[in-house]
């Protein structure tokens, strides 16, 4: 499938171009209410469409959400099923809505082995969506960063067994440039919520410079007013990206 043009919408000067987020808690959200995981879920999923509302209203460019992770799959199978069920209600339910405000949906992890009509699920949404300007939803699903770096290294060591590609010209930039979408800006702040302070095999490479900024809520709880805090936590940070100079990240 071919890319639509890039077209990376630019955030207003105080707001992060890229904001990326850990969305972690729902289980305990749910346990802390003597209610089912499912149900924690499910929260959280209201917690994300008001996230995305929130980000296209702040005037963030990207916001890139970690849904599904590689290691998800040590679940239990009836979690599991419930977040892929969850996954493929909130794409034929809010997709319209989702393309009607503007939102581009692109999807990052492996799509090899995944069920056929998630698959087919997810192409539709960033087929639909693909000439959208306002934000870009970039949606995590079955991804790991380094099963992502190692997708990346198989690309170029293909290149270099068919002899389009000297292994001496394999630099940190190239590397770059063959992850899952190498035409994106590293996030400028990544969020976790739950009062976790890790990042859990996100974006490792892509997250070298960002501002982590770690809310001690679960993520069903997660809304507008926390975003903002965690905007307001990044800007006073100061970012040299390994120089003396204090630096913006776009
Ligand atoms: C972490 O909570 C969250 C996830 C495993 C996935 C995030 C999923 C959603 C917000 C809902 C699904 C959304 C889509 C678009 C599929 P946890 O279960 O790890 O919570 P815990 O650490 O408290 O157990």
């Amino acid at each position: 499938m071919s890319e639509a043009p890039l077209t990376v919408p630019l955030a207003p000067f105080d707001v992060p171009r890229h904001v990326a987020i850990i969305m972690d808690g729902n289980g305990r959200w749910a346990a802390a209410r003597g209610l089912p995981r499912a149900e924690g879920h499910r929260r959280g999923v209201e917690a994300l469409r008001q996230t995305v509302r929130a980000a296209g209203e702040l005037g963030i460019g990207i916001l890139t959400i970690f849904s599904f992770s590689s290691e998800n799959w040590a679940r239990p199978a009836a979690e599991i099923s419930e977040l892929m069920g969850l996954l493929r209600r909130f794409i034929r339910h809010d997709l319209a809505e989702l393309h009607a405000s503007g939102v581009r949906v692109r999807v990052i992890g492996e799509r090899e082995g995944l069920d056929p009509e998630i698959n087919r699920l997810l192409e539709e949404a960033e087929e639909l969506t693909r000439d959208n300007g306002k934000l870009l939803l970039v949606v995590a699903f079955n991804y790991g960063a380094r099963q992502e770096i190692a997708r990346a290294a198989c690309r170029i060591a293909a290149e270099v067994v068919a002899g389009r590609l000297d292994a001496a010209a394999i630099t940190a930039d190239l590397l770059g440039r063959h992850l899952d979408a190498p035409d994106l800006p590293d996030p400028d702040l990544i969020i976790r919520t739950s009062g976790e302070q890790r990042l859990s095999n996100f974006l490792l490479w892509q997250a070298a410079y960002s501002e982590l900024v770690f809310v001690p809520i679960y993520w069903p709880d997660f809304d507008r007013a926390a975003l903002e805090g965690a905007i307001a936590e990044y800007h006073r940070r100061e970012r040299r990206f390994g120089g003396l100079v204090a630096r913006t990240g776009s």
